[in-house]
């Protein structure tokens, strides 16, 4: 007997993409429900060779759901998940609305599978920042070998993470540049073809944006809380797919050629590494794939065990959809679901 699984926000980039990675991973789904907003009532998304007629959330009743993974925004996050938890549907969330609740679990499976088990309370596990999700992927097994003290990253995003908008605004602006049509800004606060703008999510207090924050506060819960660690968050006009330097110092000594090693046989991860013309790999070439990969592996002789890595990964999969059906299914490998519905 399989199970009854949700997704809202089923018509926007992430959710489009759970729909794809469950059929593609032959999720054990007997049910899968499309909602959205009230706008999208009635249209249609695919889900394998099928096609799914999306319903309204703010009607539908979970009583009888098993999963719903959530990929509509924090504040629609906010209204609905408690509820959908309460009436013992098992939310995965992708919003930041609960990444920082102690009582909700923030779950890689590669990185803190054992984690999972916190969710009973509220019955919610949230999905990692998209940014946070990849760099701990590759940070996990360098930590374990030799203990990360600090890491720098600056990020290079791709305008998908910003939803379905951003990606038209690239796309929009583009084309006026070419036949010299005003270009407008709606999404991003400058204009972001053919440019790049370091900022992503609001202004904290101290300078820093919410993303800087999220990656930091993220990596912590997830990684270790005594790790270090600073950021700059960079939108760039890349449609697909996220890219990170990273600069690591760690407590214990550890060359390029032990974390090619170890990142070659880590979980998730992909190692590209040619000192050649083309030996990395680019935003482009991770759209659609599932793997972190990690390029450009190299000591930091400036200061003792340095290391520099570049990190890449589709960030609508590890950095969303893939990494929700994960939790979905270390939920199910773990027994901690079980379907409440008797198949038709
Ligand atoms: P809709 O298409 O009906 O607006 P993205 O991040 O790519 O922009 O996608 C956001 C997703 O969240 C979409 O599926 C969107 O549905 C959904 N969404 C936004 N607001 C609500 C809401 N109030 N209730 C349910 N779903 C919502």
């Amino acid at each position: 007997m399989g199970f009854k699984v949700a997704i809202a926000g089923a018509t926007g980039n992430v959710g489009r993409e759970m729909l794809n990675i469950l059929s593609e991973r032959g999720f054990p789904a007997d049910e899968v429900v499309a909602l959205a907003s009230s706008r999208s009532q009635g249209t249609e998304v695919s889900y394998g060779d099928r096609t799914l007629k999306v319903s309204n959330l703010e009607n539908y009743d979970f009583s009888d759901t098993d999963i719903c993974l959530m990929s509509a925004g924090g504040e629609v996050s906010k209204k609905y998940s408690p509820k959908i938890g309460q009436q013992g549907c098992i939310v995965i969330d992708n919003s930041s609305a609960w990444r920082y609740d102690a009582d909700v679990p923030l779950i890689v499976p590669e990185v803190n599978p054992d984690a999972i088990s916190q969710f009973t309370k509220r019955n919610i596990i949230a999905n990692p920042n998209c940014s946070t999700a990849q760099l701990v992927v590759a940070l996990k097994p360098l930590h374990d070998f030799a203990k990360i003290k600090r890491v720098v990253i600056s990020t290079y995003q791709s305008v998908s993470g910003a939803g379905k908008d951003g990606m038209d605004e690239l796309f929009n602006q583009t084309r006026a540049v070419f036949v010299a049509d005003p270009i407008e800004n709606k999404k991003f606060t400058k204009r972001i073809a053919f440019n790049v703008i370091p900022h992503i999510d609001v202004f904290m207090e101290d300078g820093y944006t919410k993303e800087e924050w999220k990656v930091l506060a993220e990596t912590k819960k997830m990684l270790d809380p005594k790790i270090k660690v600073t950021c700059t968050a960079v939108r760039v006009p890349v449609f697909i797919g996220h890219s990170e330097s990273v600069n690591i110092e760690f407590e214990n000594e550890i060359t390029a050629d032990q974390a090619r090693d170890i990142l070659r046989d880590a979980p998730g991860c992909l190692v590209i590494d040619k000192r050649e013309n083309g030996g990395y790999i680019t935003p482009y070439e991770s759209a659609g794939e599932d793997a972190t990969y990690i390029s450009r592996i190299r000591e930091d002789a400036t200061v003792e065990n340095g290391l520099n890595i570049w990190v890449v990964s589709d960030n609508l999969r590890k950095g969303a959809a893939l990494n929700a059906i994960q939790i979905a299914e270390l939920l199910v490998n773990r027994g901690l679901v079980k379907p409440r519905k008797q198949a038709a």
